[in-house]
């Protein structure tokens, strides 16, 4: 075995321990709380702000550090702080280009459980999706049959397009040029389309999407 494989293999073996821990952060709410401080923050601080567990909120805090999510600064002489990063600024809950949304999502056990059977999808043949394998039904069933999924799914969806819509109006105004109006088809909670037409009032936007999405935008919206 050559040593680069050696080392590599404990990726694969402990893999699963980023998305793990990157999620624990988010639940907890870690970089939310920093921000919210304004200055690095000691463990005994933020163990008492989160109501955690020091010795185990510091192991979690240090392999968030080695990832370079957090990094650590001095917040006096003799002691150190966790600051934030681009990367945790990511993780916030309601940071502007938040993707914490997605990876609750990914990180769900509802989308994990198909992964788990993926053996069985790549033995079979037919049409069945590995999502309505695991879950007994297809995804927008699912969703629709369970609102809180819905809402983790959708608010996945929206952080993206907060992501990529305008880095495509930035990158790409022109496509827009003489678009009057625009339906986005299955355009989830309308986040993509709304920033379009924010920057283009010109254009009549309609958002297209499942009832039940639909409604769940409605009932945000106060409407
Ligand atoms: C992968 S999501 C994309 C959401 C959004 N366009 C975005 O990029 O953020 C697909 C969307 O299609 C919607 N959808 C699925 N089947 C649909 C159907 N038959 N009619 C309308 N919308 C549908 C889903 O509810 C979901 O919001």
């Amino acid at each position: 075995m050559e040593s680069g494989a050696e080392v590599d293999i404990w990726n694969y073996v402990f893999g699963y321990t980023k998305m793990a821990v990157v999620k624990c952060a988010i639940e907890l709410g870690v970089a939310d709380v920093i921000e919210n401080h304004g200055s690095p923050m000691t463990l005994s601080d933020l163990a008492a702000v989160l109501r955690c567990e020091p010795s185990r909120l510091h192991r979690i805090m240090r392999f968030l550090v080695h990832y370079q999510v957090f990094k650590q600064e001095p917040t006096g002489q003799h002691s150190m702080g966790f600051s934030l990063t681009p990367l945790s600024r990511l993780l916030m809950k309601h940071g502007e280009n938040t993707m914490a949304p997605f990876i609750l999502l990914e990180s769900s056990p509802i989308i994990l459980g198909p992964w788990h059977s993926l053996r069985a999808r790549v033995l079979e043949s037919g049409n069945i999706s590995p999502f309505e394998a695991a879950n007994g039904m297809d995804l927008y069933s699912y969703t629709e049959a369970n609102p809180c999924h819905s809402k983790l799914f959708n608010d996945a969806m929206a952080c993206a397009a907060r992501v990529a819509i305008p880095a495509l109006i930035k990158g790409c105004p022109e496509v827009f040029d003489g678009v009057e109006s625009l339906v986005d088809v299955g355009g989830g909670n309308g986040t993509a389309l709304s920033l379009i037409v924010k920057q283009f009032p010109r254009i009549r936007g309609i958002n297209f999407d499942l009832p039940q999405v639909v409604a769940a935008m409605k009932n945000a919206l106060g409407s």
